[in-house]
């Protein structure tokens, strides 16, 4: 069995894997499930925790899995429950959680349910789906907007109504007002819970609950022209209605009554309706996704804003996380840079919260553009042009400098970037001064101290680019140093103090150093310091 008490979440380090770019074992093309076990190594020697997969089941593959037809299957593009029983065990055996991607609020419009749904007005599923009457004019319902473009409405000719669907119209949205639904998909938890699996990330978990009366959205006063056009309208009705909270600490008594198992939801809400999503008395999600900073403007001083907030406005008793990418942002190393890449990870990994790592940002990858012929995003294919595609951040994983980067022995479903030949595990596991080499040092670093992992969050303050705090446990004192610019900075702050230690710079080549009372940072350098013993 898996180790860790209840405090494993909090403690640990989450990888998040995007199947279908990890490793393909079948020579299809596709990342698979066996593909995963035999990178399991890998993964357990960056001294990570818990593994998350994106979506893994049935599903036509519209929105690559996001729109499920079975919740309790895999798909064979991904291989078979006994491919995924074995993944599971072999986790476990190595001491990894693993968490699945739970989608409740949307199914495939192929699923048996909305394929009953939508067969007659009167099926016993008809209410299991969001349907509305045509408007007076026989135009759509009202002026919610779909997230990847046009109206939210799909008008279905069989019935003469609309349904609802906040993503793509493959993806109709479950009414999570229902009773049977709630049910149906609390079965489908218990289905994996009973496996093992040790909890879920919940997809667009603000989505769930719509105003009951459907009433307009109101414009959105901020649309910033050539932003998606679904900006235009704010979601003040389609998301995050008060009653969403109860359906949440609903499921949280579902993975509440397995051992050890956690919840965590994918919000992108402002900080004060973010902290909403813990639930009356942490009753709700675990880690309500913190994604600050995926978006932020990458300066010392709205970093040094975005923690001091986020940490002001925690519930008590609630435990932080942080994120620097995922399936659906660019890609870190390209929004900040290749050096910034790197005090990045050591921000990530020294402040107090549970980190989620991005497969690939441990070796630098960064956002690929991609030719309008190698598109395969929808969100892409219907808005395009503007950015929001999202398969530049969905590329292979570059294990070597082959032509496949060694995730398959065919060309793979999303192209490689050239310079993979650089980029790639075997060849930054041979520098000991390596972005990746840099990761798995500071995951070594954080798991050995106490101060990092759970002590206290205190801001240094400090000017220009340079961001400063304090971690602090069991006497033990953490000074982190991180210079977000590319001039080097004498640092005078009275927290060096003298004979503090270097434990860690992000250039890898000046541990153990005794400080004077001053220290020298390089351009685009952080270090994590130990501050002398009292
Ligand atoms: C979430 C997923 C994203 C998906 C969308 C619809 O935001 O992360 O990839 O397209 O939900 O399910
Ligand atoms: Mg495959």
């Amino acid at each position: 069995m898996a180790q860790g008490g209840d405090n494993w979440w909090r403690d640990g380090i989450f990888y998040q894997i995007y199947p279908r770019s990890f490793q393909d074992s079948d020579g299809d093309g596709v990342g698979d499930l066996a593909g995963i076990l035999r990178r399991l190594p890998y993964v357990k020697s960056l001294g990570v925790d818990a593994i998350w997969l994106s979506p893994i089941f049935p599903s036509p593959m519209a929105d690559f899995g996001y729109d499920i037809s079975d919740y309790t299957g895999i798909d064979p593009l991904f291989g078979t429950m006994e491919d995924f029983d074995a993944l599971l065990a072999a986790a476990h055996d190595n001491g990894l959680k693993l968490i699945l991607d739970l989608v409740p609020n949307h199914t495939s419009s192929q699923h048996p349910w909305f394929v009953e749904s939508r067969s007659s007005r009167d099926n016993p599923k008809r209410d299991w789906y969001v349907w509305r009457d045509p408007a007076a004019d026989g135009g759509v319902p009202n002026n919610w907007l779909s997230e990847f473009g046009g109206s939210a409405w799909q008008f279905d000719e069989t019935t003469g109504q609309y349904y609802y669907h906040a993503f793509l119209a493959e993806q109709p949205d479950l009414n999570w007002r229902n009773p049977d639904v709630r049910a149906a998909i609390y079965d489908a938890m218990r289905f994996w819970l009973e496996k093992g699996v040790d909890g879920f990330r919940v997809d667009v978990i603000w989505h769930l609950i719509k105003d009951a009366e459907f009433r307009d959205n109101p414009p959105n006063p901020h649309y910033v022209e050539g932003r998606p056009p679904n900006e235009r309208i704010l979601t003040q009705y389609s998301t995050d209605q008060p009653e969403v909270h109860d359906v949440i600490a609903e499921m949280r008594r579902v993975t509440d009554a397995y051992r050890d198992r956690v919840l965590i939801g994918e919000i992108y809400l402002p900080l004060h309706r973010l902290m909403a999503y813990y639930g009356n008395d942490l009753t709700g999600a675990q880690m309500p996704f913190n994604f600050a900073l995926l978006s932020t403007f990458w300066s010392a001083r709205s970093i040094e804003t975005i923690v001091e907030d986020y940490e002001k406005a925690l519930p008590k008793g609630a435990w932080p996380n942080w994120v620097l990418g995922n399936h659906d942002r660019p890609r870190v190393a390209s929004r900040i840079g290749p050096e910034q890449a790197r005090v990045a990870a050591m921000l990530l990994l020294t402040l107090r919260g549970t980190p989620t790592l991005y497969y690939g940002d441990e070796i630098g990858m960064h956002q690929l553009a991609i030719a309008p012929e190698d598109v395969r995003d929808p969100f892409e294919k219907n808005v395009p042009g503007i950015g929001v595609g999202r398969d530049g951040c969905r590329t292979p994983m570059q294990w070597d400098a082959s032509p496949a980067g060694g995730f398959s022995g065919v060309r793979p479903w999303l192209p490689l970037p050239e310079d993979h030949i650089h980029w790639n595990v075997a060849n930054l596991e041979a520098d000991s001064r390596s972005i990746l080499s840099l990761y798995r040092r500071l995951i070594a670093l954080r798991k050995a101290s106490p101060a990092l992992v759970a002590g206290d969050y205190h801001p240094i303050a400090a000017q220009g680019d340079l961001l400063v705090y304090r971690r602090e446990a069991e006497g033990t004192a953490m000074i982190i140093v991180l210079n977000l610019g590319p001039d080097p900075i004498a640092v005078t702050t009275s927290a060096i103090r003298f004979g503090s230690e270097i434990l860690l710079s992000t250039f890898l080549d000046r541990e153990g150093e005794r400080l004077e009372g001053v220290l020298d940072l390089r351009g685009n350098e952080g270090v994590v310091v130990m501050q002398p013993h009292i």
